[in-house]
């Protein structure tokens, strides 16, 4: 291979690897993610990003292995790991159900496993109201 294709080649799959990063960086298409930062152990989100018809919001904290799906059901709030029980990758939430890309296992919104290969539900965070946040306890 001449010198010039080579590179050519390097510089095109250095674009695509690029380009997949950026892709991973919103693995949950179509949900709103809130960034934040991790304190006392704890998450806290303002309750106004569940205004209007949302109930599903992607928590990122800074330095958090997964993202938590934070899901609002009447008045109240579960906080899911987004950390597949059966291998511990990383899941992708929908507005319908969460998704293990590995092995194909799928979650509902409490949780529950869908199907398999994973058998164990995600694991949950505790959650409270505060005035006008949620704050998700990371024991
Ligand atoms: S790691 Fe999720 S199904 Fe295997």
């Amino acid at each position: 291979m001449e010198r010039r294709n080579f590179i050519k080649q390097g510089c095109v799959a250095c674009m695509a690897f690029m380009g997949a990063g950026v892709l991973l960086e919103s693995c949950s298409p179509g949900l709103s993610l809130l960034k934040t930062t991790v304190k006392n152990k704890s998450l806290v989100v303002p309750l106004n990003k569940f205004s209007g018809t949302t109930n599903l919001l992607v928590v990122r904290g800074s330095g958090l292995e997964n993202d938590i799906l934070l899901v609002k059901n009447e008045n109240s709030f579960k906080a899911l790991n987004m950390k597949c029980t059966h291998e511990g990758v990383g899941l992708t939430a929908t507005d319908k159900k969460i998704f293990c890309s590995a092995h194909g296992s799928v979650f509902d919104f409490n949780g529950k496993v869908l199907k398999e290969p994973a058998l164990r539900p995600l694991t949950e965070f505790p959650t409270e109201i505060n005035d006008d946040t949620i704050i998700i306890h990371l024991t």
